[in-house]
């Protein structure tokens, strides 16, 4: 979809500065992203927690990008990532041990092959004042994928003024 710094990443660059009103106003301590792609958004992500003392981890089954620029060395952003398949029992195993013992509030952004089944799997283990993100919302996550997790849905007046494409949301728990 477009680049970051260089860095393929798979979002909408209309969705940038709502993630940029995000960290302004979600004092979240750790973030996890699942799916890391080639890299564009993680090295979005690690600069924003780099700058803001916020742990962060990215998950992938593929290992896509080398993590080399020397920007990425710098914010050590080859330590975030972990190459497991997160349904796998021991990834699975590993996403819920974070989600247990990280900093909170915990922000999870749900990115790979499956978001509904992602969602299902650990979205009911983050807590009320914790965050989710979902991308694809309205094509490959619906409002139905929600199920009973309780959220409330933020920036929607930024959301709903954007133009066609793959969009991520963004919720809070409550
Ligand atoms: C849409 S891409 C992620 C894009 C990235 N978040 C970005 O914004 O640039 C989805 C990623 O999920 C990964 N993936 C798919 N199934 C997976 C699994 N079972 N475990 C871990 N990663 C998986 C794929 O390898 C792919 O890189």
């Amino acid at each position: 979809m477009a680049d970051f710094m260089g860095r393929h990443m798979a979002q909408e660059p209309q969705d940038i500065p709502i993630w940029d009103k995000f960290f302004d106003t979600c004092p979240i301590k750790s973030l996890i992203e699942l799916g890391t792609g080639h890299g564009g958004m993680t090295l979005y992500f690690g600069l924003q927690c780099h700058k803001r003392g916020v742990e962060f981890y990215t998950f992938d089954n593929v290992q896509s990008t080398d993590f080399a620029m020397p920007i990425e060395q710098e914010i050590g952003l080859a330590k975030a990532f972990t190459l497991i398949d997160i349904f796998s029992d021991e990834g699975t195993t590993q996403i819920k041990g974070l989600i247990e013992n990280c900093p909170k509030p915990l922000a999870i952004f749900f990115d790979n092959g499956n978001k509904p089944r992602e969602w299902s799997l650990f979205a009911h283990l983050t807590s009320p004042g914790d965050f989710c993100a979902v991308h694809d919302w309205g094509t490959e996550f619906t409002e139905s994928d929600i199920g009973s997790v309780a959220v409330e849905q933020l920036f929607v007046e930024e959301s709903d003024a954007r133009g066609p494409g793959w969009k991520a949301v963004w919720f809070a728990r409550v």
